[in-house]
């Protein structure tokens, strides 16, 4: 650990152009007492990032903050994005917009048979918030890309200036929000006098990326371990890399990434991208029914998972705290009533 970095990050993070979206940063570190004794294992703490605040919480809010005022910045009048039917990130992007006054269009693919016609959990919140939604007739991201691209030209021609966040070429602003909220975990440790050895995260790839960026740079021991979400996608490790690389660039930080600096596993995927697992609707019924914590069954649910399994293989020392960060994603519960009560 080192307290000149950490300043120097916290100095170089404030430099950045940012919109305040977020109702309560820091979020706080809790531990989980409860869970750690069904568990057996060491103290599990968790990052209540699902408690930032904007349409529900969840990680995007911090990543808004940035990549929504490099929109303003650029002067966009109209955002275009697209993602999944029940994207926790367009939920959140259709708060932040109807926060900031923001016109929205969302064009969303439907990644189980029920995203054709449902409207619920995150979806009814798109819509609730004001956003323009399509729903794709099917769930290929390279179309969806291609209508995306088309709905920004057709906003073109009437003289509007609509902007796609999250691109190759500014996708590492989403992920230095999660460069600050390692540096919390970092700082709200040390104040409460732990030493966790590891920082569990659901990580695609941008909240990973910053996260590993902000542990690194101060020079912090907790090492994160991801889980993914998606199936079959080997190049997540170079994608983080070129991401925190970018990401550090951007801030003028003297430090580099390569692939092998990210612990990213995928076990925990099952059928594919969506799906809930049994492992993981298991963690979701046990983090609800000892701490009153609802997880989510795409992404954290599914970390959880991992964290459990780890704990049961005894991967972990009981004597180290291990931190859970929840990156929210709760509303999505709605739309998978039936998985996540076992009916
Ligand atoms: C609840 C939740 N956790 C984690 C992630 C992964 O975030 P990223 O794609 O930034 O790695 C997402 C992505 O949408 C999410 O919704």
């Amino acid at each position: 650990m080192n307290t000149e970095r950490e300043q120097q990050l916290v100095a170089a993070l404030a430099r950045l152009p940012r919109v305040k979206l977020a109702s309560v940063l820091p979020t706080p570190l809790e531990p989980l007492t409860r869970l750690s004794a069904a568990l057996g294992g060491p103290p599990v703490y968790i990052k209540r990032d699902d408690l930032t605040g904007l349409g529900y919480g969840g990680n995007k809010t911090r990543m808004l903050e940035f990549s929504l005022a490099d929109a303003l910045r650029l002067g966009a009048d109209v955002i275009v994005t697209g993602a999944g039917v029940q994207s926790n990130y367009c939920r959140q992007m259709a708060a932040a917009c109807a926060h900031l006054g923001l016109e929205l269009h969302l064009l969303l693919r439907p990644i189980r048979e029920v995203d054709h016609h449902e409207v619920q959990g995150n979806h009814l919140l798109q819509r609730l918030f004001g956003a323009k939604c399509t729903i794709m007739p099917d769930g290929d991201p390279d179309k969806q890309g291609q209508a995306i691209l088309a709905r920004m030209d057709e906003l073109r021609q009437q003289g509007r200036r609509p902007y796609w966040p999250r691109q190759a070429g500014t996708v590492d602003i989403d992920a230095l929000a999660y460069a600050e909220s390692a540096l919390e975990v970092v700082q709200q440790s040390r104040e409460q006098g732990i030493s966790p050895a590891y920082l569990y995260l659901a990580a695609l790839d941008t909240t990973q990326s910053g996260v590993v960026l902000g542990l690194k740079y101060v020079e912090s021991p907790i090492h994160a371990r991801g889980f993914s979400p998606f199936e079959k996608w080997p190049q997540r490790f170079d994608n983080m890399a070129r991401i925190a690389n970018q990401g550090a660039a951007r801030l003028g930080l003297e430090i580099k990434f390569k692939a092998s600096d990210f612990d990213n596993d995928d076990s925990q995927v099952g059928e594919r991208y969506g799906i809930p697992t049994p492992q993981g609707l298991e963690a979701l019924r046990l983090v609800a029914r000892t701490e009153g914590i609802l997880l989510d069954p795409v992404y954290t649910s599914k970390a959880m998972a991992g964290l459990i399994a780890d704990i049961r293989t005894g991967k972990l020392a009981k004597d180290r705290p291990v931190v859970f960060l929840h990156t929210g994603g709760s509303p999505a519960i709605f739309g998978y009533a039936a998985e996540v009560l076992g009916v």
